[in-house]
């Protein structure tokens, strides 16, 4: 007899629907998994036998043959445990076919049939109302994940016997209930603990506003990484939408205890990370550090000490807001939209150019023209602001006085969203660094003043034709906080002062 039930795989942050089928014949007593398992699905066959025997049901001495189809899709994990158990239990009679037609449901199991959390269960739920399902059985951890979707019945079950009871209606499990989401600000550091720092707050504000990336140099310990971690605190709260496009990429990620994702993600990946878990990538492909930073910050720390290789292919993800990745099962894509922000000594030992009382710099020129030539290019190409982070003197660090706080400088960044959203209401674009050639000629009108300056600019410093635009852009941003519709002199001097200096 052939049994049947629903379950999921994943391509990126999509899920497919998979059926389960279960053949119990006449034959030699064994199990055998096809329809492309990988190792985890494959040892399936021990832990479900396992459950079932310890769940208190007779496992069928019979020959059973489980198929996952489609069966040209890869698939991975513990997932199809549940199922698997389900489709065994239904191919003996034990349980009846027509609920488990209802639901799709997924599941690791324990050897004495506990059900135990899984990846990818967000856009399992998304796929399965789509499909029409009436609803989802997931482990109780999964719940939560799943929840972020609305009209679809979501069962957590604990284990196996719990499930097959729930689906011969000799129990009832009422649906899991939706809860508010509320955790949308939990930071627990504010910008207004920063002392002094005043211009590289205030571009952190602008790239806040206009969603500019951002590079600091400066001497150890003058506060950069202090900077970097408050740029989330700025950013407006995650819509709805945000919400689960983030919390999806959680999901497959398997960061289950972090979803919903509802307050702006800040990844912070070590120089020495390699580049799969950056980009993403591996094995069993993974999403990596730029699109758990989706919808939130991505910091370089000492970005000078990272591999060129995965500088270099940050590239697609900041021109295009996602990560492909090619396999011979398939191409994956995640998306991949964060602000950027990089940091860096500007030498070796920290102190060429920002000399202290005590620290004198002691690199010779050839190492400090190697030390910073890493990060030029494709990389500096795109971050419109270049700022230096001098060290706060002693004197003033001892000052009581509190600074502005992020939630005021989050309302006016939130007002210059709503500009852009006006400006671009027509347009793929959402932010002012996303502009083109043809949105810069369209929306960056100057005064004549200010033409005059951004001319004398380019003669006077040599500005390449992309810098010029970069400006444009950034000077945009800056009258946009402004509440300025033309870009006045002041707006491109303060632009002017983001320039990249470094190369
Ligand atoms: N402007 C500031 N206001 C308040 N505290 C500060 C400021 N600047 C530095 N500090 C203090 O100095 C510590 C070091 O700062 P932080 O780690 O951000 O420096 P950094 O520039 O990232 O250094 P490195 O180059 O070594 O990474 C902070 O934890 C904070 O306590
Ligand atoms: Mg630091």
């Amino acid at each position: 007899m052939v049994s049947k039930t629903w379950s999921f795989t994943t391509l990126g942050v999509e899920a497919v629907k998979v059926t389960v089928e279960v053949d119990a014949s006449r034959g030699l007593p064994g199990t055998t998994v096809v329809g492309l398992p990988d190792s985890a699905v494959k040892e399936s066959r021990e832990r479900v036998r396992a459950a079932i025997i310890n769940s208190g049901y007779p496992y069928p001495t019979k020959r059973i043959v489980v198929n996952l189809a489609p069966a040209d899709l890869k698939k991975e994990g513990t997932l199809y445990d549940l199922p698997i158990a389900l489709a065994i239990l239904a191919s003996s009679s034990i349980l009846s076919q027509d609920k488990l037609n209802e639901y799709v449901i997924a599941g690791e199991l324990g050897l004495k049939g506990e059900v135990n959390r899984v990846k990818g269960v967000l856009p399992a739920a998304i796929m399965a109302k789509k499909e029409g399902f009436k609803g989802l059985i997931v482990p109780p951890e999964n719940v939560e994940e799943a929840l972020l979707i609305e009209g679809i019945e979501i069962i957590p079950v604990k284990n196996l016997v719990e499930t097959a009871a729930f689906l011969n209606g000799d129990i009832q499990i009422p649906p899991a209930e939706k809860k508010e989401i509320y955790n949308r600000f939990s930071f627990n550091v504010d910008m207004s603990e920063i002392v002094g720092q005043y211009q590289a707050k205030r571009a952190l504000e602008i790239a806040a506003a206009g969603h500019h990336n951002v590079f600091m140099v400066g001497p150890p310990g003058s506060g950069k990484t202090m900077l970097a971690r408050r740029l989330p605190t700025i950013l407006p709260p995650m819509t709805e939408e945000e919400i689960v496009e983030t919390s999806k990429i959680y999901s497959v990620a398997g960061l289950t205890s972090e979803i919903p994702v509802a307050s702006r993600p800040f990844r912070s990946p070590h120089a020495l990370c390699s580049d799969v878990s950056l980009i993403g990538g591996g094995n069993s492909v993974k999403p990596g550090e730029v699109s758990l930073a989706h919808n939130g910050v991505l910091f370089l720390d000492e970005m000078a000490e990272f591999k060129r290789s995965a500088l270099e292919s940050l590239r697609q993800p900041l021109e295009d807001g996602f990560v492909t990745i090619s396999r011979a099962s398939g191409t994956y894509t995640f998306p991949a939209r964060f602000s950027l922000v990089g940091a860096s000594n500007p030498c070796p030992c920290g102190y060429y150019g920002f000399p202290d009382s005590v620290h004198q710099c002691t690199c010779s020129p050839h190492q400090i023209k190697k030390y910073m030539s890493k990060i030029s290019g494709p990389i500096m190409d795109r971050i419109d602001i270049h700022i230096t982070v001098p060290a706060v003197k002693p004197e003033e660090l001892k000052d009581k006085r509190e600074g502005e706080s992020s939630e005021k400088i989050r309302e006016r960044v939130i007002k210059a969203h709503e500009i852009q959203k006006k400006r671009f209401q027509n347009s793929k674009i959402k932010f002012n660094s996303q502009m083109g050639r043809k949105e810069i000629k369209q929306f960056c009108k100057l005064t004549q003043e200010a033409e005059n300056m951004l001319l004398q600019a380019v003669k006077s410093f040599g500005l390449s034709a992309r810098s010029f635009n970069r400006i444009l852009k950034l000077s945009r941003t800056i009258a946009d906080l402004d509440s300025c519709d033309t870009i006045e002199l002041k707006h491109i001097a303060e632009a002017l002062s983001y320039r990249e200096t470094t190369t």
